[in-house]
């Protein structure tokens, strides 16, 4: 199975589910995150109205950031290689009476293309599902195509830390990658090093403009995982990245 089979089947697992249900745990899960992105949005988009601020959210699930930014006024984008995800997100957008514009697409493909430029990208949880070189690198293209020269990416990340417990059913390897039995190993996580991550946004055509490791939140990849102290999980990062000054000259 893919890591795409996967999260299909999941949201597809929630369909039977009052959408009442799920625009509250979306609504609840997805709110400290999202205040994260709020403050940032003030701290460097002081000037930018939230009234037709225009906002990606990539690898969003049903959108549970945008949501909340779309009640501030926001016109939200998601996308989503889940066509199930997608489908409840919109779903949860009406019932709120919110239009959201929906595309289902893999981040990773480097034809991607959106046609606009947007003023927040919001990345809840999505850097760490990518675990390939060329595919992290397509993903940061994407991001820098699609970011006004003013606009910030927004993200939080789990990022590894000495100690990890791998239970039965996962093992991690030297490219810090996280592997699942799925019927076969299949790749699922890129957990790495805080440091190795700044150095490798320095290769990107994007630039560190804050940047926090959370050492004491223990992030927990897969519901497995559930019951691991906190010290011994991976952490996280939360960053704010724009376009580097060589980029914003060409666009
Ligand atoms: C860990 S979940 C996070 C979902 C949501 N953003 C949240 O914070 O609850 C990762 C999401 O990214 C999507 N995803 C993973 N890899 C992707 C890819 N290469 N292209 C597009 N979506 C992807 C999955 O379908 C899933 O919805």
């Amino acid at each position: 199975m893919t890591l795409q089979v996967y999260y299909e089947d999941s949201y597809r697992e929630e369909k039977a589910r009052s959408p009442h249900d799920l625009l509250q745990e979306e609504i609840s899960l997805s709110k400290v995150l999202t205040n994260f992105v709020i403050e940032q949005k003030n701290r460097f988009l002081p000037d930018v109205d939230w009234n037709g601020l225009s906002v990606l959210e990539l690898g969003s699930g049903r959108g549970g950031a945008g949501l909340h930014l779309a009640r501030l006024g926001a016109k939200v984008t998601l996308v989503d290689f889940s066509p199930t995800a997608l489908a409840q997100a919109e779903r949860l957008y009406s019932l709120e009476g919110f239009e959201v514009e929906t595309v289902v697409g893999d981040v990773t493909h480097p034809d991607v293309a959106l046609g606009k430029k947007f003023d927040v990208i919001v990345d809840s949880h999505l850097l760490h599902c990518l675990t390939e070189d060329p595919d992290r690198s397509s993903f940061y293209g994407l991001v820098s195509d699609h970011l006004y020269p003013h606009g910030i990416f927004v993200s939080e990340t789990m990022v590894h830390r000495k100690k990890l417990f791998i239970p039965d059913g996962f093992m991690f390897d030297e490219r810090n990658v996280l592997w699942q039995m799925f019927g076969k190993w299949t790749p699922v996580r890129r957990i790495l090093d805080s440091l190795d991550l700044e150095a490798e946004i320095g290769n990107t055509e994007l630039k560190i403009v804050s940047f926090f490791y959370y050492a004491q939140y223990g992030f927990v990849p897969h519901r497995r995982f559930m019951e691991i102290p906190g010290e011994v999980l991976p952490a996280s990062v939360r960053m704010v990245l724009k376009k580097n000054d060589f980029t914003q000259e060409h666009s």
